[in-house]
């Protein structure tokens, strides 16, 4: 299929990029390069330099071929950066995507893979969260991504665009292969931190927390592979154009790791002392969310293979350590 990818230069774009060129799809890369990379790019893969809130940026990108879908990752997604400044978040993931969908019905385009995200729970009121867990977003990113959700569900009732909406949990690691190696710029998220700790890139690792009701008091998280979640965009293209239906799933590994296996686990594989320091709860962490990924299975025949803590661990590494010896290039 001709696939336009919205954001297909960014952390998780360009590892669905890959993807989808192993599948035999013709990919052509739309990205503001804002926290995308040029690095990330693949030179089998078209690209066009654009913002989804230029509407003719994006007309022009959609003219340059006849595509069959678009997948749309393109959002801020710092969570705690929406509480600040709703405002950045309500225009460029909610305008941001209203102006994808019209475009996608001025050029005949009935296809689309959204970038959810389990921040669409909010605080679980059981475990593990399935699809038909309540919907309580505690933050504002969470807000705009299920919003969004329920413009797809309209975009499809009268325009009769598909979709799959799919929620990720926490996505983490690098390529399996070692191909993408593009890092995330100021990433808030436990794992690049962790790694920029291992490498000198900032002083120290901080704890949100050890008394947490878990078994070791920090907060636990089910990470996917990014190489899994890749995986499950593919798979969820195919199904909306096979069924000609639309899909809502949770994309999670269905385990749960804590901050401190993760930490533990990152300094034997890197061999580095990895500073650390346990501080206060972080405003709005849940102690635990695992996810509950059956009807991916049942659905997609989606399950994570690569998500397993060495895994996780292993490839953010490589990628990590060559930044070890170029820090003050
Ligand atoms: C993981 C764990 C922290 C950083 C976020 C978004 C969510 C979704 C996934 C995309 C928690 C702890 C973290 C640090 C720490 N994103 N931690 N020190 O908050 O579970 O989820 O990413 O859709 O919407 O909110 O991920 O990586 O920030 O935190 O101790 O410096 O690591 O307290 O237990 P989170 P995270």
């Amino acid at each position: 299929m001709k696939v336009l990818v919205i954001g297909g230069a960014g952390y998780i774009g360009s590892h669905v990029v890959k993807s989808l060129l192993n599948a035999g799809h013709k990919v052509t890369v739309f990205d503001n390069l804002s926290s995308g990379r040029e690095e990330n790019l693949f030179s089998n893969a078209g690209f066009f330099k654009g913002d989804i809130l230029d509407p003719i940026g994006l007309a022009k990108a959609f003219q340059a071929d006849d595509f069959e879908a678009v997948i749309h990752l393109a959002a801020f997604k710092a969570a705690g950066e929406s509480m600040l400044k709703p405002e950045k978040y309500s225009v460029n993931n909610i305008t941001g995507t209203i102006n994808i969908l019209n475009t996608m019905c001025e050029y005949d385009v009935k296809r689309i893979v959204f970038s959810s995200s389990a921040a669409v729970f909010g605080e679980p009121v059981r475990l593990p969260i399935d699809e038909d867990h309540p919907k309580n977003p505690e933050n504002y990113y969470g807000f705009t991504k299920l919003e969004i959700e329920r413009f797809l569900e309209w975009y499809d009732k009268l325009k009769g665009i598909k979709f799959a909406a799919l929620r990720y949990f926490n996505a983490a690691g690098y390529d399996i292969d070692g191909e993408i190696s593009g890092l995330e710029q100021s990433p808030a998220n436990l794992l690049p931190v962790i790694m920029e700790a291992a490498v000198g890139m900032r002083e120290k690792l901080q704890i949100f927390g050890n008394d947490y009701d878990t078994p070791d008091g920090t907060g636990v998280r089910d990470y996917v592979h990014v190489t899994d979640l890749a995986a499950g965009h593919v798979l969820a293209l195919e199904y909306i154009t096979e069924k000609n239906e639309s899909l809502t799933v949770n994309l999670g590994s269905e385990s749960g790791l804590s901050v401190m296996e993760l930490l533990e686990e990152a300094r034997k594989i890197s061999g580095k002392e990895i500073p650390a320091q346990i501080v206060g709860r972080r405003p709005g962490d849940p102690a635990k969310l695992v996810a509950s990924s059956a009807l991916a299975k049942e659905k997609l025949g989606w399950t994570a293979r690569y998500s397993d803590c060495e895994t996780l661990i292993r490839t953010s590494w490589n990628v990590y350590k060559d930044r070890l010896n170029n820090l003050f290039e």
